[in-house]
């Protein structure tokens, strides 16, 4: 994890499914930082996706760090299960009626970074009882469901109250992650709000190439660049 510069994870959740190790490989021959997983139960969100044995797949074929968004009911049943799969991250949602204090703890002490997702519609207050159990935010600049949907500028917006709300003392150290509608015109936005890491799924999925895909991750690097 660098410090500074923002960090790119490919959200494959809008790749061809049938086809999700070569889209591995792909987002990291176009030099994504990180492989962001969406897992869904199709009770929290209204969709599914895929689950630990997929993770272990594609961990076999690729060193890049995988971060594991948990959209679940019940995340404490499976957040360790995804640690011990291979993944470097795991984020839990917040709106999800589970046990979020022990939840945070086990991730963390199967030696994962534990983290907490927040929709858009959800107020930030809701992250204040687990400030000192969190490695990083991650903020929904989207409903969290579905891939493909239009960037809520006005959810990254709230990035530095978050920092208020969660972040340590000096309240930077908190890493912010940011997921949904990420693309070259709308990251601008989300790293001049704090983020230090973007989410990107179809606007590298949706063009269906390698060059598409590396010439998507040069221009997002390039319009976050200070
Ligand atoms: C939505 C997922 C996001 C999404 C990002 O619930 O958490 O990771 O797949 O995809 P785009 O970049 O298409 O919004
Ligand atoms: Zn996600």
């Amino acid at each position: 994890m660098t410090a500074g510069r923002v960090e790119i994870a490919a959200s494959i959740l809008n790749a061809d499914l049938g086809a999700l190790r070569e889209a591995v490989l792909a987002a990291e021959s176009a030099g994504v930082d990180r492989i962001h997983l969406d897992i869904m139960d199709g009770q929290f969100v209204p969709n599914l996706t895929f689950g630990l044995a997929t993770v272990e797949v594609l961990r076999a074929a690729t060193a890049l760090p995988f971060d594991a968004h948990l959209m679940m009911l019940s995340p404490g049943r499976w957040a360790t299960r995804f640690v011990e799969a291979g993944c470097e991250s795991v984020a839990i949602h917040v709106e999800a009626p589970d046990q979020h204090r022990q939840i945070l703890d086990a991730i963390r002490d199967s030696g994962g970074r534990a983290g907490v997702a927040l929709d858009p519609e959800t107020p930030i207050e809701a992250l204040a009882p687990f400030r000192s159990q969190l490695d990083f935010v991650l903020v929904m600049t989207v409903k969290s469901g579905f891939g493909g949907q239009a960037y809520r500028p006005e959810a990254a917006s709230r990035i530095a109250a978050i920092r208020d709300v969660v972040g340590n003392a000096d309240g930077d150290s908190l890493r912010v992650h940011v997921d949904g509608g990420i693309n070259a015109g709308t990251a601008p936005h989300a790293t001049g709000h704090g983020a230090n890491l973007l989410v990107v799924g179809s606007a590298l999925f949706s063009g269906g190439n390698p060059a598409q895909m590396a010439e998507a991750v040069r221009v997002i690097r390039e319009s976050t660049s200070p």
